[in-house]
């Protein structure tokens, strides 16, 4: 009998040694659970952090390109906010054809700064009624270089500076400064290339008068493999006209 209490005895100590060990992990692991949750909270008040600072970085790139594009349409009493315009048209292409592309803001800042060039050609050739001389010609179609030359060492500007580069050229290589055809075109500029016509011919200018969205349409879909490329005047076909009536009064 006295050797079955000490067996039960010597049981009782180990079944509370057990219980102490489990009680100790369980504080342990509460413990954890604790510290895991401190970082989970820390991440996200880091991360809130981050969004906040990447929106605010965000909008002072924004706000420097508006003003940039600003100083050159400032020039221009005719095209009113067409840099805006064309910006809002190009990225309403842009999220129907790559949504990924879309999220890149600089393709925003490329298709707002494109004519940046256009601050180094003379008010006499910039606007010149008549046709302009072979030898202006040459001189206005210098813009794309001298906007890629201002902005492509600005390091939040590497991306647009492609576009600004690039509005110019032709889907069938016929256009400036590079002549290059198809998709060695930047996918933005020939989007943005739809959009900049599209705004050109739905707005009153001084010797024209604007057509409707259907008209400007059918016209861009006729050049479609020749001046522009054809998924993007595809795609031009579907956007709604009143999705394209509300770009126009939003930023007209
Ligand atoms: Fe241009």
């Amino acid at each position: 009998m006295a050797e079955a209490g000490i067996r039960k005895g010597a049981g009782q100590d180990e079944l509370e040694r057990l219980q102490l060990a489990l009680d100790r992990q369980r504080r342990l692991a509460e413990e954890k659970e604790r510290q895991l949750e401190r970082y989970a909270s820390d991440l996200r008040e880091t991360f809130k952090a981050e969004r906040a600072r990447t929106d605010e970085l965000h909008a002072s790139y924004l706000a420097t390109v508006r003003a940039l594009t600003n100083a050159v349409e400032a020039r221009d009493a005719y095209t009113g906010k067409h840099a805006e315009r064309v910006a809002a048209y190009g990225l309403e292409l842009t999220r129907r054809i790559d949504p990924e592309l879309a999220e890149n803001p600089q393709v925003e800042f490329g298709f707002l700064l494109h004519d940046v060039g256009k601050v180094a050609i003379s008010d006499g050739i910039l606007f010149k009624p008549e046709p302009l001389l072979p030898e202006e010609r040459t001189l206005m179609r210098r813009h794309p270089m001298i906007g890629y030359e201002i902005v492509r060492d600005i390091p939040f500007l590497e991306d647009a500076a492609q576009i600004v580069r690039h509005h110019h050229e032709r889907w069938d290589g016929a256009g400036y400064p590079d002549g290059l055809a198809g998709e060695q075109i930047p996918a933005a500029a020939r989007i943005f290339s739809v959009a900049d016509t599209l705004d050109a011919m739905t707005t009153d200018r001084p010797y024209s008068r604007r057509v409707s969205f259907a008209r400007a349409r059918s016209e861009i879909a006729a050049m479609a493999g020749s001046q522009f490329d054809p998924a993007v005047a595809d795609e031009l076909a579907h956007v709604p006209d009143s999705r394209l009536e509300l770009i126009r009064a939003g930023t007209g």
